[in-house]
């Protein structure tokens, strides 16, 4: 059994590090610093004929079974803090009106008490017919929370789909953290065979290699988000919360790793070519135009998380009015592409460049 926190002053703990986990990437720079998620070396080729309407452009998509608006995912990100709940029943009442798909936060905390479990749960009180994703760690898997647990996560939000996080480079900077990922890909394929709902698996930001979607293909999940570099650093969260706890080694390890990682763009490429899973693209994307090039790379979603915190936190107007912003930005890129809709966009003409078509070649 994982270890718990079932004593108040561990729940106190718990939500203390949770609210850290939102305030730190609200209030200070935690984005990538020396690299970037490589989507800048992706150029389509600009139609001058686009022989259509903008007012038909068409968005909507099916992914895992189910119809979205857009193929716009609300990246894992928050729950187990009285905090969360604001944020959590924003962003779900944003997934329940545009038909996006949302994720929630880490939600071990939620198994721990009734009122952690209400700042998960109330995304599906706000989003009763969204395709919600509940999440998990990797190593908690690893340590031996049960597949009942992970029921219990699922039914905490009736979730649509599981999520589980691959989190090593968090894990090794973290101050209280647990770097040890001996046997999570066994249990991964275990828990494939006792679920009755989907498992997405995703990273944090570092990337996911060819060779570890390979490995997650044969364990039989349902889909992967690569969750690349170039966005949030999760390497830099944990630095600048080892500051606050004056470990200078993980001080140390955090500021070493903080751009660690295969770059969203990349990590997209060469997963498509290695595994037929459907795919997310994550990691720094922060534009309507950044959607529409993954999508034309090969991915089936694509997921934010920063951008969609900062709004939600702020207010439920900027949240709405920037997701409108984001809309009308993959809308123009499909105008400007001559692609009607999103199985036109999968088709659309790009070449790669700089880094990016170096490091493609490389293989
Ligand atoms: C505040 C915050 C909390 C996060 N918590 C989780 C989490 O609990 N589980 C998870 O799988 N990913 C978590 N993530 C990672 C995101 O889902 C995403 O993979 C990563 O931030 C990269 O996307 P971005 O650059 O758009 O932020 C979190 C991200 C943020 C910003």
């Amino acid at each position: 059994m994982i270890d718990t926190f079932s004593s108040p002053s561990d729940i106190e703990i718990i939500k203390q590090r949770k609210k850290e986990g939102i305030d730190i990437p609200l209030k200070q720079n935690v984005q990538a610093k020396t690299t970037s998620n490589y989507l800048e070396y992706v150029k389509f080729i600009h139609n001058a004929l686009p022989e259509l309407n903008y007012d038909d452009i068409n968005t909507s998509t099916t992914f895992m079974k189910h119809k979205f608006s857009a193929p716009i995912i609300i990246d894992s990100m928050t729950g187990g803090t009285p905090e969360a709940i604001n944020i959590n029943g924003r962003l779900a009442e944003l997934a329940e009106k545009y038909e996006f798909a949302m994720g929630v936060g880490s939600q071990r905390a939620g198994l721990e008490s009734g009122e952690l479990a209400e700042t998960y749960s109330v995304a599906r009180k706000n989003a009763p017919t969204a395709f919600l994703m509940a999440n998990i760690g990797g190593a908690q898997l690893g340590k031996g929370l049960t597949v009942e647990s992970i029921k219990e996560i699922i039914k905490m939000i009736q979730a649509n789909a599981l999520i589980v996080h691959l989190n090593p480079l968090q894990e090794l900077v973290q101050p209280e953290g647990e770097p040890n990922y001996k046997g999570v890909l066994e249990k991964i394929s275990e828990l494939v065979k006792k679920l009755d709902v989907p498992i997405i698996v995703k990273e944090v930001g570092a990337g996911i290699s060819k060779e570890v979607a390979i490995n997650l293909e044969m364990a039989g999940i349902s889909a992967i988000n690569v969750a690349g570099a170039g966005g949030t650093s999760w390497a830099a969260v944990e630095k600048l919360r080892a500051e606050t706890a004056n470990d200078d080694l993980k001080i140390h390890l955090g500021e070493m790793f903080w751009d660690w990682g295969i770059p969203t763009a990349l990590s997209l490429i060469e997963v498509k070519k290695a595994v037929k899973l459907p795919l997310i693209a994550s990691g720094g994307l922060r534009n309507g135009l950044e959607v529409a090039k993954c999508i034309a790379l090969g991915a089936g979603m694509c997921a934010m998380a920063y951008p969609f915190l900062i709004k939600a936190a702020e207010s439920k107007e900027s949240l709405f009015k920037f997701t409108d912003i984001i809309l009308a930005e993959l809308r123009s890129t499909m105008f400007l592409l001559g692609a009607e809709n999103i199985p036109a966009l999968e088709n659309s003409r790009y070449i790669l460049t700089g880094d990016l078509a170096e490091r493609v070649n490389c293989g």
